[in-house]
């Protein structure tokens, strides 16, 4: 009999050990609550709460409308990596052909089709902890070993040229950059990149650059891409980037990578075998999306989501016991609950019950000594699930 399940199915091996994403969970429970009338609020969500501007959907209507409802190529349309490419050239300063792009069903699908083109049997991936909870999953899917290293508050959560050169092994293939951070919210700075790049040019190492949340940056940030730092870096990296977080578009299901051809050929060629192409039509609005980009909308946006992180740390900030990170970009606030004595899954768990507020166990990503609030919901309910927040821990 195989081996792969506990239960009556004999599942596959490698997905005997796969959990279902926590952040899903977490946020399908909080809705369950609600739709039975309960007073929930919930910081689980990892998406912005306001909807994906008109011209983005009108794009995709008259996309339907002159009928692009067929298969398109697997690698994306011309049109869409085209403006990507444009993309890439004005805001990264990176120069890639559209035969150097591939758009998948969302960065998620991204990242997943590069690890199992890029990870073999026994590889090593360095994953600098606290961690998006996928990666390690993709990794082991592929058969590779994560390698976690593990940052604190005392780096602001980043990977330091010193703990980057202490894990590397002649097993490792990959690393995987994510700035800004989900969840720690951490932003590397374009000194910090080019001192990690040295690293990543001397030992020939690969990086998947996740770079989701590059246009939510607060206190005047700047972001920079790992590929931009000279020609031998950007050979080695693959950029990867989508419209869910900038556009508000989470269920459109459109991410894309920026890489070597040969990569981006390996990666086609997986995908022409899964999904074959992204949908159609939601091609056509993200590159809409792109094309008739609205920069002072965007700011408008960046700069309501600062305005909620200095709303949301500075409450969280009041509450004794509690230790928040202040983000530098993305939409989490990341908070060490370590003063509590409660492990994140007892602390979410009991909050939940007794508060009816939802957030994330920092388990989930790699630390259980915090946890991780989506401020990506409106200021009235921060300041009344912090208040609620700040009662649970005063009665613990
Ligand atoms: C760090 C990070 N990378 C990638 C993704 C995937 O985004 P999507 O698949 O919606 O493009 C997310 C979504 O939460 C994320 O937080």
């Amino acid at each position: 009999m195989a081996s792969g399940s506990a239960g009556s199915v004999p599942l596959a091996r490698r997905v005997s050990s796969l959990t279902p994403s926590a952040t899903l969970a977490i946020e399908a429970k909080a809705k369950k609550l609600k739709a039975e009338g309960l007073d929930v609020i919930s910081f689980g969500a990892g998406e912005p709460d306001f909807d994906t501007p008109d011209y983005i959907k009108e794009a995709a209507h008259d996309a339907l409308n002159r009928g692009l409802t067929k298969y398109t190529p697997a690698q994306g349309t011309l049109e869409l990596r085209k403006a990507i490419a444009a993309k890439l050239k004005k805001d990264n300063g990176l120069d890639y052909s559209p035969e150097e792009v591939v758009v998948s069903c969302g960065a998620k699908h991204s990242i997943y089709n590069l690890i199992q083109v890029l990870v073999d049997e026994g590889d090593e991936v360095l994953i600098p902890a606290p961690f998006w909870l996928s990666y390690p999953e993709m990794v082991s899917l592929a058969g590779g070993k994560s390698v976690f290293i593990p940052t604190d508050e005392s780096t602001e959560f980043k990977l330091t040229p010193e703990t980057l050169r202490k894990n590397l092994r002649s097993q490792t293939k990959l690393l995987i950059l994510n700035s800004p951070s989900n969840p720690t919210g951490a932003v590397y700075t374009e000194a910090e990149l080019r001192e990690l790049a040295k690293i990543v040019r001397e030992h020939g190492l690969y990086v998947i650059s996740d770079e989701i949340y590059e246009k939510l940056l607060y206190d005047g940030r700047r972001h920079f891409s790992i590929a931009s730092a000279d020609e031998a870096v950007k050979k080695l990296t693959i950029t990867v980037n989508g419209h869910s977080k900038t556009y508000a578009m989470t269920g459109w299901r459109i991410g894309y990578i920026a890489c070597e051809k040969e990569i981006a050929q390996a990666v086609s060629s997986l995908q022409s075998h899964s999904t074959s192409n992204p949908t159609s039509f939601a091609q056509s609005g993200a590159e809409a999306a792109l094309r008739l980009e609205d920069a002072g909308a965007i700011e408008k946006i960046r700069s309501l989501f600062e305005k909620r992180r200095d709303l949301i740390y500075g409450e969280v900030s009041g509450i004794p016991k509690l230790v928040p990170f202040k983000a530098q970009g993305a939409f989490y606030l990341f908070i060490n609950i370590e003063k509590t004595g409660l492990g994140s899954v007892a602390f979410c768990e009991r909050l939940l019950e007794q508060k009816k507020v939802a957030c994330v166990p920092g388990i989930a990503f790699g630390s259980d000594r915090h946890i991780r609030l989506s401020f990506a919901t409106s200021e009235a309910n921060i300041t009344n699930g912090i208040s609620r927040l700040r009662e649970f821990v005063s009665s613990l």
